[in-house]
């Protein structure tokens, strides 16, 4: 995202974009494919924005509530902006120095890519942690939130931030300080992984190079909820035969995994992903099959996302919504499993549906039996399909594609309405 899209990005915090409801009284005015359009001149009074000379690439926001502070991470600048209009509290310059600049050109990559691109923006009380590419050279800070200048910590960021600009990836921190990211974890990207530092409890990861766990994932979000950390993102889809298509998932682990021993050792015992169903029903539904963007709403524990079609097919674009329940349901549910790679894909009896998080009540140095470690080795992918709360999306749209998209919900007069701010 360069030039103009700051501001749209802005616009989808600022929910100034385009209206949908999904769930008020009257479903037929709500289902029409149409929705009215309001130019962006109609809604200039309410519109504010923020720029910065030099500074391109706003990939990241968070708040801090605290001072009512919106923090935004950019291409080599940090800023602190008050929440209220957008006025400048904070810049603060956060480049790459010239000797990893240069490392950076002499492994072939160009003046454009060898720059900081903040990718790793999270409040944990009074600190941001925050990491950029650092040309190629990721690196993580721990600041002062009231001053983003004062920095108490400076750590690799490799298998935290994603080398290269272009990689997709996400982060979330825990109230216990672990620091769970979903990234490449390599320069050329090959190695894609759900990593688990800091904290107290044992760094873990997900199998590597194992594409059963992870095929070509693109990281869309993550949620730290209950006892388990969800990622959401989209990858190739291993289970399909014919072709390459690219399938929407859910994924979790247990936040109390200390992986195996001997077998799993410093990997999660617990991950496992389920596809998610977005499509326009039909004798032949059509599939919305590629998540770009997740809002959880946690007062009533749905998901919703914005799914399009692969950029290689016609543009088009959809909101599903998502009720955690249907995926814990997925969860619990049998495995799809084969046995090898010549087989069919079979559903296969999940062996202990609640072994999950099972051991959190009994301390963290609870035995898996082997036969536990072979099962999780074995069995990451869930039969089931996690269907949507309605079998038609919420919203549908052709010709475009929305990257970014955020939910809030309001009260009407008589009803709860939800709006869906969608974002190019
Ligand atoms: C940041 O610094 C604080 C205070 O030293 C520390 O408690 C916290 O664990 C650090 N966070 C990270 C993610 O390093
Ligand atoms: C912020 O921190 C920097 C570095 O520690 C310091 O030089 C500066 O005076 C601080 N600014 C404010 C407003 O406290
Ligand atoms: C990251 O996601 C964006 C938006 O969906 C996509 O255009 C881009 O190709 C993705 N990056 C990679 C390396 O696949
Ligand atoms: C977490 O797991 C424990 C033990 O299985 C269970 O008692 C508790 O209800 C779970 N918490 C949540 C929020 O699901
Ligand atoms: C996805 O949802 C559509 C529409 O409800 C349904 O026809 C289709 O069978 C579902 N596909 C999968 C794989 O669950
Ligand atoms: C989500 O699932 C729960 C449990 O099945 C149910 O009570 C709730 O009504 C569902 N929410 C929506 C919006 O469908
Ligand atoms: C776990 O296994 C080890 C070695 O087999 C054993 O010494 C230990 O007592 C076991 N711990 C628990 C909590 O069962």
């Amino acid at each position: 995202m360069k030039g103009t899209c700051v501001i749209a990005w802005l616009f989808s915090s600022l929910g100034l974009w385009r209206l949908t409801h999904p769930e008020p009284q009257d479903m037929t005015q709500c289902q029409r494919a149409e929705h009215p359009v309001i130019s962006y001149k109609e809604i200039g009074p309410w519109l504010r924005e923020f720029r910065a000379k030099n500074a391109v690439d706003f990939s990241q926001l968070t708040f801090d509530p605290g001072q009512k502070e919106l923090v935004v991470g950019a291409r080599n600048y940090l800023f602190r902006l008050q929440l209220e209009d957008l006025s400048l509290i904070q810049a603060v310059k956060w480049e790459c120095d010239e000797a990893t600049k240069k490392a950076c050109y002499s492994k072939g990559k160009s003046k454009e890519e060898c720059q900081n691109y903040i990718r790793v923006l999270l409040v944990g009380g009074n600190r941001l942690f925050t990491c950029g590419t650092n040309a190629f050279t990721p690196v993580c800070t721990n600041r002062s939130l009231s001053n983003l200048t004062e920095i108490h910590d400076q750590i690799s960021g490799m298998a935290r931030c994603p080398y290269s600009p272009q990689h997709n990836s996400t982060a979330l921190l825990t109230a216990g300080g672990e620091l769970y990211a979903a990234t490449a974890m390599d320069f050329p990207g090959r190695d894609p992984a759900i990593y688990r530092s800091l904290g107290i409890l044992p760094p873990l990861r997900t199998a590597q190079y194992n594409s059963k766990w992870l095929n070509e994932p693109n990281f869309v979000s993550s949620y730290d909820i209950g006892n388990f950390t969800y990622f959401f993102f989209r990858e190739n889809a291993v289970e399909h035969d014919c072709g390459k298509t690219v399938f929407s998932r859910a994924a979790r682990v247990c936040k109390n995994d200390i992986g195996g021993r001997f077998l799993l050792e410093d990997t999660w015992t617990t991950f496992m992903k389920a596809r998610l169903n977005c499509s326009r029903p039909g004798e032949v539904p059509f599939y919305y099959n590629e998540l770009q963007s997740t809002f959880f709403l946690p007062e009533l524990d749905l998901i919703y996302g914005i799914f399009t079609t692969n950029v290689n097919s016609i543009a088009a674009s959809a909101v599903c919504v998502f009720n955690l329940s249907a995926i814990s349901q997925a969860f619990a549910g049998p495995f799809k499993y084969q046995e090898n790679s010549r087989s069919a894909w079979l559903p296969y009896p999940n062996p202990n549906p609640n072994f999950q998080c099972g051991t959190v009540d009994q301390g963290l140095y609870v035995n898996l039996t082997e036969r536990n470690l072979q099962d999780a080795q074995k069995f990451i992918l869930m039969h089931e399909v996690v269907q949507p709360v309605t079998p038609v999306p919420s919203f549908m749209e052709d010709n475009s594609r929305f990257s970014h998209m955020a939910v809030d919900v309001v009260q009407s007069r008589d009803t709860l309405v939800h709006i869906i701010y969608l974002a190019t």
